[in-house]
């Protein structure tokens, strides 16, 4: 399998309700829970790239560019945007999706950074 194809194969989709437990007082998405959740996809997205033990080593900067309405549908969607030697950066965006129409928009960007370690917790080189 060629690099793109695994970058593609890795592609990481997860969808949630926005339900009242996962809110602020503003009834939008709380900020720290969106971040646990690009956390788990980016994770989630370099494991199945590399198929190693994965750890975070860095989250680059987020951007919120848009409030999250409770009752809506989110997806967050993880790609490999870097490839380094022992490292891999993953990409994960977040869209809004209404419950009872079409209408979808991007609301989160983020890149978070993993870097592949041996059974003493080393960095080790990524298979490619
Ligand atoms: C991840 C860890 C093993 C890296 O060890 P290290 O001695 O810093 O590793 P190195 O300096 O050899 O760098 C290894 C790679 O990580 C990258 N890296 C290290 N620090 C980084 C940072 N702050 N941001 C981005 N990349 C970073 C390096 O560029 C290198 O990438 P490359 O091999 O692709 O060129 C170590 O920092 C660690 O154990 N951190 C804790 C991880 C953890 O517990 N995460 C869970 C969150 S609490």
């Amino acid at each position: 399998m060629t690099t793109e194809e695994k970058i593609e194969r890795s592609e990481t989709r997860l969808f949630k309700a926005v339900f009242p437990n996962t809110t602020n007082h503003y009834d939008t998405l709380f900020g720290g829970t969106a971040m646990q959740l690009m956390d788990e996809v980016a994770f989630i997205t370099a494991t199945r790239f590399s198929r190693q033990r994965m750890v975070t080593v860095s989250s680059d900067r987020i951007d919120f560019k848009k409030p999250i309405p409770g009752g809506t549908i989110i997806e967050l969607i993880g790609k490999v945007a870097y490839l380094g030697k022992t490292s891999v950066k993953v990409r994960v965006d977040i869209f809004i999706e209404q419950m009872y129409s079409e209408q979808r928009e991007k609301a989160v960007s983020g890149e978070f950074t993993f870097v592949a370690i041996d059974e003493h917790k080393k960095p080790v080189k990524i298979d490619r």
